[in-house]
C-alpha cells in the first residue's frame, strides 16, 4: 500500500527551510575545496523540490513502521538534505573521521593495472567465470528469545547486487532465487557498481530482479557506500521499502519482531544512524547495515542479529577466508559469514555481485538464505 504524505504544505515549508542549508554548504565546497566530487547528476539538482510530491510507503498488514508517518516523513526529509550534501562532497564521513575519496580514484586506477596483468596470465577469464557463478548458502540461527511464531522463519539476505557489473547479471540472479522460498527479504546495499554519476541503467535490472524477491512479510533495503540518496525515489516501482535509520515491526501471529535499517556508515556516518538503533521495546531485534562497522552499538542497545555485507568477503582471496583486501577494519571475523559479539549474532555476507574489477578468486558470490529457529 502506498499513501500520499498528507501534510504536503508542512513538508513544503521545511524543503524551503532546509534549502538554504544545502546551497550554504554547496557554496563553501565550491570555494574553500579544490575540486568537488562530481557525484549528483546536474538533471536532479533540482530534486529535492519534488521531495514533496512523492508518495511514500505506508504500513501493510503484515508490517507496520515503528515512527508516526508524519514523523518519519519529516525525518526521511532531513536525511534527504543531509545525504545530497554529504554525497557531493570530496571527502567520506565515516564513524571514525573523515578521509578522501580521491583514495577509491586511486584504488580503480591500481586495478585497472591488475586487471591487465591478469589477462596477460591468462587468468582475468577465470576470474569473471568465478563471479557470475553464485552459490546459494543455508544457515540456521537458534535465539532462546525469539518469539514462537517466529521459529523457521526465513530471510533472503542480498548483499553487493552491484547489478550493472556484468552484463546480464540481472537475469543469472533471477534463476538463482526463483525457486527459492523465504518469508523476508533483505537488502544489504550496494545496487550499482560506481560510486558516483547515473544509475538509471541499473533501474531495468532491478525492476526485473524485485519481482522475484518480493516477500509475504515485505522486502526491505538500506543503502550502500555506492548508493544514492536519488534512488529513495523507486520505492514504489520496486516494491523494495527502503529503510533510511528507521525500524519496522514484522507482525506474525499476533507476535512482533523489529528491523532496524541504517544509512551506510562507511561513506555517510552521521549521528541518525546510532539513533536508529536504540530502539527498545522488543522480544527479538535485527539490524541491517551496509558494513558491520556499527556492530558494536547494535550489541549495546540488545540487537540480537546483525545483517550486513560490504566486504564482498574480499572478493580476491589467496585462499578462502583469506582476502588481500576487505575494505573493513573491525577485525578478520567480520570479513565474511557468521561471527558474534556478546547475545548478538551477526552475519557478513560475501555479496551477490563484484565491484572495482568484474573477477572473484577462492571467494563465492552468495545469495544467503538464513532460518531463525528458537532455541528451546
Ligand atoms: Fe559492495
Amino acid at each position: 500500500m502506498l499513501c500520499k504524505t498528507g501534510n504536503s504544505g508542512k513538508l513544503r515549508l521545511m524543503t524551503l527551510e532546509l534549502l538554504p542549508t544545502l546551497f550554504i554548504n554547496k557554496t563553501i565546497s565550491i570555494f574553500f575545496q579544490k575540486k568537488i566530487y562530481p557525484t549528483t547528476p546536474k538533471k536532479y539538482r533540482f530534486s529535492i523540490y519534488f521531495l514533496n510530491k512523492k508518495e511514500y510507503f505506508c504500513s501493510m498488514p503484515n508490517w507496520k513502521f515503528t515512527l508516526p508517518e508524519e514523523v518519519r516523513m519529516e525525518q526521511r526529509l532531513f536525511w534527504a538534505v543531509q545525504r545530497s550534501v554529504l554525497e557531493s562532497l570530496h571527502y567520506l564521513n565515516r564513524k571514525s573521521g573523515r578521509k578522501s575519496k580521491r583514495r577509491w580514484d586511486l584504488f580503480v586506477f591500481l586495478l585497472k593495472i591488475f586487471a591487465f596483468l591478469l589477462r596477460i596470465v591468462g587468468l582475468y577469464r577465470k576470474g569473471y567465470g568465478n563471479a557470475k557463478t553464485i552459490r546459494v548458502t543455508h544457515t540456521t540461527l537458534e535465539f532462546p528469545n525469539l518469539p514462537p511464531a517466529f521459529d523457521g522463519f526465513t530471510i533472503l539476505h542480498l548483499s553487493d547486487l552491484h547489478i550493472d557489473s556484468i552484463p546480464g547479471f540481472a537475469a543469472i540472479i533471477i534463476k538463482k532465487i526463483k525457486n527459492l522460498k523465504f518469508d523476508l527479504c533483505l537488502l544489504t546495499g550496494d545496487y550499482r557498481k560506481d560510486i558516483h554519476g547515473l544509475f538509471n541503467h541499473i533501474l531495468k535490472p532491478m525492476y526485473a530482479l524485485s519481482k522475484y524477491i518480493q516477500a509475504p512479510y515485505g522486502t526491505f533495503a538500506v543503502l550502500g557506500n555506492h548508493d544514492t540518496w536519488l534512488m529513495s525515489r523507486y520505492e514504489k516501482e520496486t516494491g523494495v521499502v527502503l529503510l533510511v535509520n528507521e525500524s519496522v515491526e514484522i507482525v506474525k501471529d499476533g507476535q512482533k519482531i523489529l528491523i532496524t535499517g541504517t544509512d551506510d556508515p562507511y561513506y555517510y556516518f552521521t549521528e541518525m544512524a546510532l539513533m536508529s538503533l536504540q530502539t527498545k521495546g522488543y522480544d527479538f531485534k535485527i539490524a541491517m547495515v551496509h558494513t558491520p562497522e556499527l556492530y558494536r552499538e547494535a550489541a549495546a542497545n540488545g540487537y540480537h542479529l546483525y545483517l550486513c555485507g560490504h566486504t564482498h568477503g574480499g572478493q580476491i582471496c589467496l585462499k578462502e577466508g583469506m582476502p588481500v583486501l576487505s575494505h573493513q577494519y573491525e577485525g578478520r571475523q567480520f570479513n565474511a559469514g557468521l561471527w558474534e559479539s556478546g547475545k548478538m549474532k551477526g552475519y557478513t555476507s560475501s555479496g551477490v555481485g563484484v565491484s572495482g574489477m568484474p573477477v572473484r578468486f577462492n571467494c563465492p558470490a552468495e545469495i544467503a538464505l538464513i532460518t531463525l529457529k528458537t532455541k528451546k
